[in-house]
């Protein structure tokens, strides 16, 4: 018997989503959005036969779902998170888990009550660099990470003006909540060490400035508000002596846009990277998969070569989320470490507003 599955928001990453539930055997039965034309036009793109203007409609007439994903605005990841693990589905939800760790705490609850299997799209530990990374440092050859710098970093990248990227209640947050894909894989890396500290600051230059805009992103709302960060800078140890470093932004004039995750290892350096192309979407990217090893007493690069992965494991993330619910393969993530990178980046925000740094 497949899973069977309803999609929760008609945005752009439901393409990914239900390419990777029906490429891992999966069906899909309905798609709902509180734009009830939106998830009309989506369930004809996609090939889903119901589509509903209300969530709990589709809980209700389709019983049989034994999951949801959830692709909406960050603000409603918990509640609909909650309510459908309540109503005993399984639950795929994007990230960022959600706005706070305390909403992320409360949905982890939720999944340990209900007995039901709760994940992120934490959709970079699914591109192919990243599994054939984890293999090096699983089987000792990376040895102890001590340290690791995760980057996301955009040159002209805020993703709209006014809409809900940019309105803190609805996001949590600017591209430090945003991006923290980087984050997330350098602690996958680090083995999701307990954090202890973080000091970070947070800027906002170039916020309201429509030539910084992206090339992806939703529509500007005229009257909507701009009330988050354009950039963040910080640093986080951990009570296991490792440490990392984090620079996120939508808005910096560096060279390209850069997303990365270093490490040092006792044994090897690392590093994932992809440089995006120069329009931030075509196809002069470059990724890297690289460890660097010191041998017979001189530096050895060795560069891993794997297939190239245009959507960063969006596709395989969402197989793996079937697979884990067939019992196939493990979960790429878990709930505890939601609640934890969630607790970083509160605790980072604290930081930048207080100005001190923030015991974890
Ligand atoms: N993993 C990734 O690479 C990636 C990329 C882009 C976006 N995302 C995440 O996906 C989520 C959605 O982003 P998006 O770019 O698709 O946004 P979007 O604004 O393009 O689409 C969101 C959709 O959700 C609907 N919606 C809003 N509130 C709802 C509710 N309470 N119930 C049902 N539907 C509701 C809207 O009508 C809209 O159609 C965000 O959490 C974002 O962080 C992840």
């Amino acid at each position: 018997m497949s899973i069977k599955i309803g999609i929760i928001g008609a945005g752009g990453m439901a393409s990914y989503h239900a390419t990777g539930f029906r490429e891992a055997g999966a069906e899909i039965l309905g798609l709902a959005d509180v734009n009830p034309v939106a998830a009309q036009k989506a369930a004809e793109r996609y090939g889903i036969a119901r589509a509903f203007g209300d969530v709990a409609e589709m809980l209700r007439t389709l019983p049989e779902l034994d999951a949801v994903s959830i692709i909406v605005p960050n603000k409603f990841h918990a509640p609909l998170a909650i309510a459908a693990l309540k109503a005993g589905k399984h639950v795929f939800c994007e990230k960022p888990p959600a706005i706070n760790a305390r909403e992320a705490a409360l949905m982890k609850l939720a999944a340990e009550k209900a007995k039901r299997t709760l994940m992120f799209n934490f959709n970079n530990r699914a591109r192919p660099e990243s599994y054939a990374m984890m293999e090096y440092i699983k089987d000792g050859s990376v040895g102890t990470i001590n340290s690791c710098q995760a980057r996301w970093i955009r040159r002209t990248g805020i993703p709209g003006f006014g809409g809900w990227f940019t309105n803190k209640a609805l996001s949590g947050g600017g591209p430090l909540i945003d991006l923290l894909h980087m984050i997330d894989l350098g602690l996958h890396f680090m083995g999701y060490p307990e954090p202890a500290h973080v000091l970070a600051r947070t800027h906002r230059d170039f916020i309201t400035d429509k030539t910084f805009k992206g090339p992806w992103g939703i529509p500007d709302v005229a009257k909507g508000v701009t009330d988050v960060e354009s950039a963040a800078h910080g640093f986080v140890t951990f009570k296991t002596g490792q440490s990392l470093a984090f620079q996120v932004s939508w808005a910096e004039m560096n060279k390209r846009e850069e997303v990365s995750v270093t490490f040092q290892g006792s044994k090897a350096g690392g590093l994932v990277q992809r440089l995006f192309g120069l329009d931030g979407i075509d196809d002069t990217a470059i990724d890297a998969c690289e460890l660097y090893t010191h041998e017979r007493g001189r530096p050895v690069n060795r560069s891993i070569t794997v297939p190239p992965d245009a959507p960063m494991g969006r596709v395989r993330s969402a197989m793996n989320f079937v697979r884990t619910l067939e019992g196939k393969e493990k979960p790429l993530n878990t709930p505890d470490q939601a609640v934890s990178l969630m607790k970083i980046i509160d605790g980072a925000y604290k930081s930048a507003a207080t100005g001190r740094p923030v015991a974890l």
